[in-house]
């Protein structure tokens, strides 16, 4: 599965924490876009989609939360709790991310502005979109 899990240096001193991400360095890519998700409900899953080209890092800033993750072989669950964790979908990766804590703050950095057009939002043609990608290889 094209998923890599990054710890990043921690800065720490009597103050306290910091973590800092640069582009080409930390981060794998050219950073077009950053969002991030908050006060999340209870039993709330998201997500369920993946995508043809964008890459993204997923670094879950406060509190925790979990990925489902499916390259159309295997499935994988993750737990994002550490501020200084990072995780790497590359493209055809689907995700839905879950079990989020009250306080969680899901940050993601991403290699390409927001396009509908890059999402696959049905998992039959998820299926089919990997299926064809290795044919192509
Ligand atoms: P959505 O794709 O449903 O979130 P997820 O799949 O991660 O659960 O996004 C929620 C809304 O936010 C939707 O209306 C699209 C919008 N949005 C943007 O405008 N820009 C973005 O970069 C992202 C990720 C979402």
């Amino acid at each position: 599965m094209k998923i890599k899990k990054y710890k990043f240096q921690k800065h720490g001193d009597e103050r306290g924490m910091l973590v800092a991400l640069e582009e080409f360095k930390e981060i794998p890519f050219h950073v077009k876009r950053i969002y991030y998700i908050y006060d999340t409900l209870p039993g709330v899953r998201r997500g369920f989609h993946a995508h043809k080209k964008l890459k993204q890092i997923l670094i879950c800033v406060k509190g925790s939360c979990k990925l489902h993750l499916d390259d159309g072989h295997e499935t994988k669950e993750v737990v994002l709790n550490k501020q200084y964790e990072g995780i790497l979908l590359e493209n055809n990766i689907w995700r839905e991310m879950y079990d989020f804590s009250p306080d969680a703050v899901l940050m993601v950095l991403a290699s390409e502005m927001y396009d509908e057009k890059d999402y696959i939002r049905d998992y039959n043609d998820f299926l089919k979109f990997v299926a064809s990608e290795e044919k192509n290889v």
